[in-house]
Parts: C-alpha cells; sequence; structure tokens
C-alpha cells in the first residue's frame, strides 16, 4: 500500500506569451472553457484525486489566481439579497472544505522545473501531483484520479504520456519506455527534434512524483529553452528510482494554444446542460 497524495502543486507563473495580448494583465489559467477558468478544472481533477493541500506558483499579473479561490463575503451577500442563493453556494463551493490554498512566488518564470522546486517548503517529503492547468484533460475518472490508482499499483513517480505525431516531439518531453517492466521509463528528452526523439510518448501536464525530485532539480542547469526543466531533473532520477509513464484515456486539450483552447471550447460547450443543445443547433446552422 502507497502513501495517499494529499498535495497537488499548479504551476502558474509562466508568461503565457502564446495567447497575448490575451495574457499581459490577467493569468492565462483564467481563461474560462464556457463558465470555469483553466484553474478551476485543475483544482477540480486534483481534489477528486485525494488533495487536500493546494500549492499555487504564482508570479507577476496572477493575483486573479488568488482572488479566485478566495472567499468574497461582499460577493455573497449582494447575491444573497437578491435572491440567488444557488449563485452564492456556486462560489462557496470553489474551494471544497477541508482544503488549503497556499502561494509560492517565484520570483522569475525560469521554467517549469524551477517553478516546481519553489513548491518544496509547502510539499515537504511526501509524493505530489503536478498539474498544469493549461492541459485540460476531459474523462471521468479525471486524469489524476487514473495516475492514483497506477501509483497504488506499483508506487515510484507516475508521468502521464500521449502518442503525439512524429513532427511534433520538438514541442513535448519524450520518453522511451520498457512496456514488460510496467512502462517504466528509460529515457527521457525535453523537445528534441523528430530524428533524436526515443519515441512519440510525450509528457503531458499531468505528474505524480516521488520527493526525491526536489534534489534532483536543485542540481537541474538550464537546459531547452534556456530554462530550468523539469525533464531533466526526471533524466535524473531515472537511475534512482522508477518513474513511470502511464497512458491516460481521455481527451486532451492543450488550452496554452489558441486552436486547444478553441476546441476545448466547443467539446465543453457542447457537454454543458445549459448551452449544449443550443450550441449544436447554432453549430449546424453555421456549418451548414
Ligand atoms: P508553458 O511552456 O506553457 O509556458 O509552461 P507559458 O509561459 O505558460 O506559456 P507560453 O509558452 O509563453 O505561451 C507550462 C506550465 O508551466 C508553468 C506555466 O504557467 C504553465 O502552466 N510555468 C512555466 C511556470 O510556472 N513557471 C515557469 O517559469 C515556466
Amino acid at each position: 500500500m502507497q502513501k495517499k497524495v494529499r498535495t497537488a502543486v499548479f504551476p502558474v507563473a509562466g508568461r503565457g506569451t502564446r495567447f497575448l495580448p490575451a495574457t499581459k494583465a490577467s493569468p492565462k489559467e483564467m481563461l474560462p472553457i464556457v463558465d470555469k477558468p483553466l484553474i478551476q478544472y485543475a483544482v477540480e481533477e486534483a481534489v477528486a484525486a485525494g488533495a487536500e493541500k493546494l500549492v499555487f506558483i504564482t508570479g507577476s499579473s496572477k493575483r486573479a489566481i488568488e482572488d479566485h479561490f478566495d472567499s468574497d463575503p461582499m460577493l455573497e451577500s449582494a447575491l444573497a439579497q437578491s435572491g440567488k442563493h444557488d449563485l452564492v453556494q456556486l462560489i462557496r463551493d470553489i474551494v471544497p472544505a477541508g482544503v488549503t490554498c497556499i502561494y509560492i512566488r517565484q520570483g522569475e518564470p525560469l521554467g517549469l522545473g524551477h517553478a516546481v522546486l519553489c513548491a518544496r517548503p509547502a510539499v515537504g517529503n511526501e509524493p505530489f501531483y503536478v498539474h498544469l492547468a493549461d492541459d485540460l484533460i476531459d474523462n471521468d475518472p479525471p486524469c489524476l484520479q487514473q495516475m492514483a490508482a497506477e501509483y497504488q499499483r506499483h508506487g515510484g513517480s507516475v508521468i502521464a504520456v500521449e502518442a503525439v505525431p512524429a513532427n511534433e516531439t520538438s514541442r513535448y518531453g519524450i520518453v522511451a519506455v520498457d512496456a514488460e517492466n510496467d512502462n517504466r521509463i528509460t529515457k527521457i528528452v525535453e523537445k528534441p527534434a523528430p530524428a533524436d526523439a526515443p519515441s512519440n510518448l510525450a509528457v503531458v501536464g499531468r505528474y505524480l512524483l516521488d520527493a526525491a525530485i526536489f534534489d534532483k532539480l536543485q542540481n537541474t542547469g538550464r537546459g531547452a529553452g534556456g530554462e530550468i526543466q523539469l525533464t531533466d531533473a526526471i533524466a535524473d532520477l531515472l537511475a534512482d528510482m522508477p518513474v513511470h509513464a502511464y497512458s491516460f484515456s481521455g481527451d486532451r486539450y492543450d488550452c496554452g494554444s489558441k486552436i486547444g483552447y478553441l476546441k476545448a471550447t466547443v467539446a465543453y460547450g457542447l457537454q454543458h446542460p445549459e448551452t449544449g443543445e443550443s450550441f449544436r443547433a447554432h453549430l449546424k446552422e453555421l456549418l451548414g
């Protein structure tokens, strides 16, 4: 029996340059998919997977994320006075009871690896999730929950992967796995050119990591793109303990890119109980 994973880290300090100008003064993670910001989908997924401590690694222009997860007595009383009790409940439920939010500033966006290292004082010596909110994954059970079940089976660290077209390897961390050995990762490379990629299995934004990663991150220098890469620290970890690749089930939308964001909006808009029917009719009319 493995330890329960109680902590989730949300690195939200990136600059979000692919979404400028929308992300100039407001965080990419606050972009809504229908009626919820990306970061709220992320929190819901982590809480469903057992997280009770939520650690946000924030940077400049990210205040809106703290405000979103804070209580707002003035808004609650204004809604209550106008009889909108369902909306009062809706905003109270954004952070479920028993869940704590911790915010840590990443002084400078030096890379995902550096962002994760910033979480160390809040995580301690426990296994933890890392969730990248701009990778939205639609499935029930949610991806982190699937990974937690996998972790209970064999321990170690677990990283979500997805097969990508060969010409896209240079956008991702790419792994080679030992399929005979619970998909244990044998090699991981950040953003390789297609010719150098060890496979077409790409790391996506869900990790369940052993706390041993922090010592590795401490010694990780700047890698691809001049950033401190989580991938490089994971490459160091492989020699010491098992890291497994997990092919999740579900549809992933890269909401850090414009096209991924639009696809997610359409998929979630079609599923939403309030908008689904009329949105479908509208799309049919629009597309002939
Ligand atoms: P991305 O590679 O998507 O970078 O980061 P970005 O800055 O957010 O977006 P673009 O590429 O400029 O459009 C992956 C995740 O890591 C976080 C980001 O917030 C995102 O969730 N991150 C990245 C940090 O928290 N700190 C960093 O220094 C870098």
